[in-house]
């Protein structure tokens, strides 16, 4: 599961998301003078505007690195695409063209896309608190977080667009209390869905990815839905809910088998949230919530009723674990 199958292979194992191996690190008050920039090996050339403070992620599509706007005096954070995937730029242009274009309190903001030294970069909002697959949070804290979004990909369906990788690691948190999505380097607009070949690859993230998107097919609303019970699983049960050696039988495992229930894993896991969560993972599409409207419904009233937070918060304290979903398969590497 850790090999990746489509993109550069060096960046597999850094795929946490929280100052990948290796990669320097460097703290707020360092210089930024020439001498300090050929001192500290960053992975990438930044334009003079920003200083370079950290690395926060790396994943298929590129380096997120902290940095500090000069004239603004603002954190940001900037995405580089990987050197070795120039091919990806036009899919890079549309991630930044689709997140511009979805103004919403939990999609991470974009704030410029422009090139230094022959790579393109994307300027966002940073968000501060690292990314949901190193949280530990207690169900109900969970929940909240996740209502939003869930708000937020409903705003994106009603624009004609699926994010088809929710996955913990594309789930921001802030030291606010936010949940904030990123990561449309997928994302799947109106146009795009239909009228595809057949016989396509595979899009998604192998252990996050729906029986639809498995099998090859276009991805829909009831996609993300899917992905986001593979998600709220994942941080409930501490465990996922399709599992196996190789990604074919993680993809074996999604079409045929039924995941084991939240409780028999957790038993303190209210039954109405096992509910709901056992509602996003069915197989037929159709059989799942309509919309992200309703699951944000039946998420809100399954946390309403009361269930021991103590007993939750003792049962889910523990150490952080770090997380791999896996590498996520990008369609332009096998067109
Ligand atoms: N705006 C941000 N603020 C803070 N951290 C961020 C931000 N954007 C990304 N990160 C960190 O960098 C990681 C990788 O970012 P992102 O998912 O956008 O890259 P990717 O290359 O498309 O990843 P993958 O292919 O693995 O899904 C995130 O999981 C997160 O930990
Ligand atoms: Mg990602």
């Amino acid at each position: 599961m850790n090999e990746r199958l489509a993109v550069a292979s060096e960046s597999v194992g850094a795929a946490s998301g929280q100052g990948a191996a290796g990669l320097p690190v460097q703290g707020e008050g360092q210089g930024h003078g020439p001498a300090a920039r050929r001192a500290t090996r960053w992975p990438v050339e930044a334009p003079a505007k920003y200083q370079l403070l950290r690395v926060l992620g790396s994943g298929g599509m590129g380096t997120v690195l902290l940095a500090r706007d000069r004239s603004l005096g603002r954190l940001v954070a900037l995405k580089f695409l990987r050197e070795s995937c120039t091919t990806f730029l036009e899919r890079f242009r549309r991630e930044a063209r689709l997140m511009a274009a979805l103004p919403h309190p939990a999609i991470v903001k974009v704030h410029e896309f422009e090139r230094c030294a022959g790579r393109s970069y994307l300027s966002m909002e940073y968000v501060d608190g690292g990314n949901l697959a190193l949280a530990r949070l207690a169900p109900r804290e969970l929940v909240r977080r996740l209502a939003s979004v869930v708000d937020a990909l409903g705003f994106a369906h009603e624009r004609g667009i699926v994010h088809r990788d929710v996955k913990p690691e594309n789930v921001l948190l802030d030291r606010r209390g936010r949940a904030l999505l990123t990561d449309f380097g997928l994302a799947l607009d109106g146009e795009e869905g239909v009228g595809r070949r057949a016989g396509r690859p595979l899009v998604g993230t192998p252990l996050t990815m729906s029986p639809e998107q498995a099998r090859g097919e276009t991805a829909t609303h009831a996609s993300d839905v899917f992905s986001l019970g593979v998600t709220l699983y994942r941080k409930l049960c501490d465990e996922w809910p399709f599992r196996g050696r190789t990604v074919a039988d993680v993809l074996g495992a999604i079409e045929r088998d039924a995941p084991p229930p939240p409780r028999a894993l957790r038993p303190a896991i209210p039954r109405a949230l096992e509910t709901v969560v056992l509602k996003c993972l069915e197989k037929d599409p159709g059989a799942r919530f309509g919309s992200m409207r309703e699951l944000r419904a039946a998420l809100d009233r399954s946390i309403s009723g009361g269930f021991l937070v103590a007993v939750a918060r003792t049962l889910f304290a523990g150490r952080a674990r770090e997380e791999r979903p896996g590498p996520r398969i990008h369609p332009e590497a096998q067109w």
